[in-house]
């Protein structure tokens, strides 16, 4: 059953959403080789907390955490642990928000130091690959048409994998509503979209096959020839014309910009 949403209603979604972005931001700032994974994942309880929100993740299925943060070959769902970032790390984290009602859910990819030119290429596709998903999300447009759009600029476009056994969701009261949005599919299938509709989008692209395992702790998905993954996360409100992008990734890449620790593109000058 889908749920669609009134005007008032996606505010409040927005506004979980953005401090999702403003958490995910405030963790940009503080990443940097040798932190551990664990700590990040307490600033993020307390700074969700401090600004009246509760993390959606914490008690879902018996999850502990309020980030799920997943290094390299990590696909998603890694467990905050002792592990410490390391130089040339690539660190997807995962974060929800539910405060007034509503969740909010936001991932996004971070390049720690040194990283591969393959691993900049693959988080630059996987982030491109998202908005190419959003540009799909209006009223009329089925769900493959997301789903195709994503599929055919990461492995037709790039030669990337696409991982199939995770997908993206309908969001709202709950973290997980109707409809499930894959990454993979085809144009013209699917549920029709209307306005009001929210959905979480959230290719996860790896360098090599699309094929992944379980860690044994019940959570962790990784690739499973060992190479990198990336994984770029919104929630997005259906419109008429153009898709609400109600989370953000602006106060990241500010974030971003200004910590000497992360890869930034170098500017061309000319
Ligand atoms: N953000 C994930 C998703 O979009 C949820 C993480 S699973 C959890 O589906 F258990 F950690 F919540
Ligand atoms: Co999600």
């Amino acid at each position: 059953m889908i749920y669609y949403k009134t005007q008032d209603e996606l505010n409040l979604i927005r506004k979980s959403s953005l401090l999702v972005s403003d958490t995910l931001a405030m963790i940009a700032g503080i990443l940097k080789p040798g932190v551990t994974t664990e700590w990040l994942d307490q600033q993020a309880e307390s700074f969700i907390t401090g600004h009246g929100g509760k993390p959606s993740f914490k008690g879902y299925k018996g999850y502990k955490h309020t980030l799920c943060i997943s290094v390299n070959d990590q696909v998603v769902h890694g467990i905050p642990s002792a592990r410490e970032i390391k130089n040339g790390d690539v660190v997807s984290v995962d974060c929800g928000v539910f405060m007034n009602g509503f969740h909010g859910d936001s991932a996004f990819t971070f390049l720690v130091g040194e990283v591969s030119m393959d691993a900049v290429n693959l988080a630059k596709a996987t982030r491109a690959s998202l908005y190419k998903g959003i540009e799909m999300a209006i009223a009329g447009n089925r769900i493959g048409d997301i789903s195709y759009a994503i599929q055919h600029y990461a492995e037709t476009v790039h030669g990337y994998g696409v991982v199939r056994e995770l997908v993206g969701h309908g969001i709202g009261k709950k973290l997980h509503e109707d409809p499930e949005v894959p990454n993979f599919g085809t144009r013209g299938h699917g549920a029709k979209m209307q306005e009001g509709m929210t959905i979480a989008i959230e290719p996860m692209i790896n360098l090599g096959t699309r094929n992944v395992v379980q860690e044994n702790d019940g959570w962790t998905i990784r690739t499973k020839d060992g190479k990198v993954s990336c994984h770029y996360e919104h929630t997005v409100a259906v419109m008429k014309d153009k898709a609400d992008i109600l989370s953000s990734f602006d106060q990241i890449d500010a974030a971003i910009a200004s910590n000497v620790n992360l890869y930034k593109e170098k500017e061309t000058i000319g």
